[in-house]
């Protein structure tokens, strides 16, 4: 059999190909390879250069290779954080003709960290806890899309810390398994390992000491499972909304976001029974929003007004016809956020007469009005809009406040 590369793209099979592939993986030369931290596995796995690119590549079974890459292939197509898969190796022989091991080519996962190399020493209980929330992500995304991963495992995923947001991404979908639809104990199992598994990944680290004190490992492996719980039903509940019960959108996203989870997407699909709403949700650290509203739209707030104008301006976004989020046709995000800041933000301030707005920032304003606009609207059982909410607030807070 001769040495097969089946690959995604055209332009790998050629990087690939001055790969050693006649040598295994263990003794590949050094000029191949790049060292970066790796997490524990069964099959042997070297970070290589392939072209412009670091490849990870596992020596594997044919079947596995094959299966794996399928998977993750599909995992791509369904959106899910997850390694990209490249090539699929197989009929490699050694020097003698004698057969080598098939190999799984999978782009190397840049600024990603094993849970080896992140949670040692002296990262702090809190962080660990959005990690382990990231991953909480992880695992109800894979099972909203009808994937059942088998072996949720620190060491199965790689964990990503990005301007302030927390993601993980699958490494290993060797066990998983894709269906429309997962059954209450399919994801329950799944629970269970990814429970089992991280107390006792936890364990190993304290074991070798480096875990922080303060972490106990049991309470973190049930934490996992509760957050799942907690997430899994904020998003599966009923979603069908009448037109003009925004605020119960509002109200999702705040449960959301009492959770400690935010909302990274949100898609609004119209048709004559409502709205169905869904949720793509993300990790965030402290002072994540005040960032990145600055950078979408150059308003300064404070991080829980930010919050609050980025659920509006994400909640807006959603509406927009060339919202197309992860499409490079559909419109860059700084672009739709500047078409918010000219056509909702600031005509809405402007709405609220200079003079009782006296010394507060606009960024301020609209905050308070996104707030105002939320108690009305809970208290009338539906949105009442932004135009009632400007005029009530002028006449009810505003117009009895101190100014100048
Ligand atoms: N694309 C990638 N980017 C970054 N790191 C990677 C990538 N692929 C693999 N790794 C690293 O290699 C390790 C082992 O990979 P993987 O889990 O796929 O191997 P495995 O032998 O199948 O594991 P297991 O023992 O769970 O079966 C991962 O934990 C990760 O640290
Ligand atoms: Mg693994």
């Amino acid at each position: 059999m001769e040495l097969q590369i089946t690959a995604t793209s055209p332009e790998h099979p050629a990087s690939l190909l001055d790969l050693p592939w006649h040598i295994p993986l263990e003794e590949w030369p050094e000029e191949h390879l790049v060292s970066l931290p790796r997490g524990i596995s069964r099959h042997v796995v070297r970070f290589a250069r392939a072209g412009g690119e670091v490849v990870a590549v596992k020596e594997v079974g044919e079947w596995a290779a094959v299966r794996e890459y399928g998977l993750l292939r599909d995992l791509d197509r369904l959106t899910i954080p997850a390694v990209d898969a490249l090539a699929v190796v197989t009929g490699r022989r050694g020097g003698n003709a004698e057969p080598l091991e098939p190999v799984l080519v999978t782009r190397h996962l840049v600024g990603s960290l094993p849970y080896r190399s992140m949670f040692e020493t002296t990262m702090r209980p809190s962080t660990i806890k959005r990690l382990l929330d990231a991953l909480a992500v992880l695992l109800v995304r894979l099972h909203l899309a009808g994937f059942a991963w088998g072996d949720c495992s620190l060491s199965n995923t790689l964990f990503r810390r990005d301007a302030g947001a927390y993601a993980a991404y699958l490494v290993d979908a060797e066990t998983g398994q894709l269906q429309p639809r997962l059954t209450t104990g399919q994801r329950e199992y799944d629970v269970e390992v990814a429970r089992v598994n991280i107390a006792g990944e936890l364990m190993d680290l304290e074991a070798s000491g480096s875990l922080h004190p303060s972490v106990d490992p049991v309470l973190f492996g049930q934490a996992i499972a509760d957050r799942y719980a907690e997430l899994w039903h904020e998003l599966t509940r009923q979603s069908v909304y009448p037109a003009a019960k925004r605020h119960y959108i509002d109200r999702r996203v705040r449960r959301l976001n009492d959770l400690g989870f935010d909302v990274a997407e949100m898609q609004i699909e119209r048709s004559p029974d409502g709205d169905t709403v869904t949720f793509v949700p993300k990790v965030v650290d402290a002072g994540h929003h005040q960032r990145q509203l600055l950078r979408l739209t150059g308003l300064d707030a404070e991080e829980n007004q930010a919050r609050s104008l980025l659920n509006d301006l994400e909640t807006w976004m959603a509406t927009q016809d060339d919202y197309a989020p992860g499409d490079p046709l559909g419109a860059r995000p700084e672009v739709l956020a500047h078409r918010w800041v000219r056509d909702v933000f600031r005509p809405t301030v402007r709405a609220v007469p200079l003079e009782l707005r006296g010394a507060t920032d606009t960024a301020q304003i609209y905050y308070e009005l996104l707030e105002h606009r939320w108690l009305l609207s809970e208290r009338a059982s539906h949105d009442v809009g932004l135009d009632a909410t400007v005029e009530d607030y002028t006449r009810t807070v505003l117009a009895g406040r101190p100014h100048g």
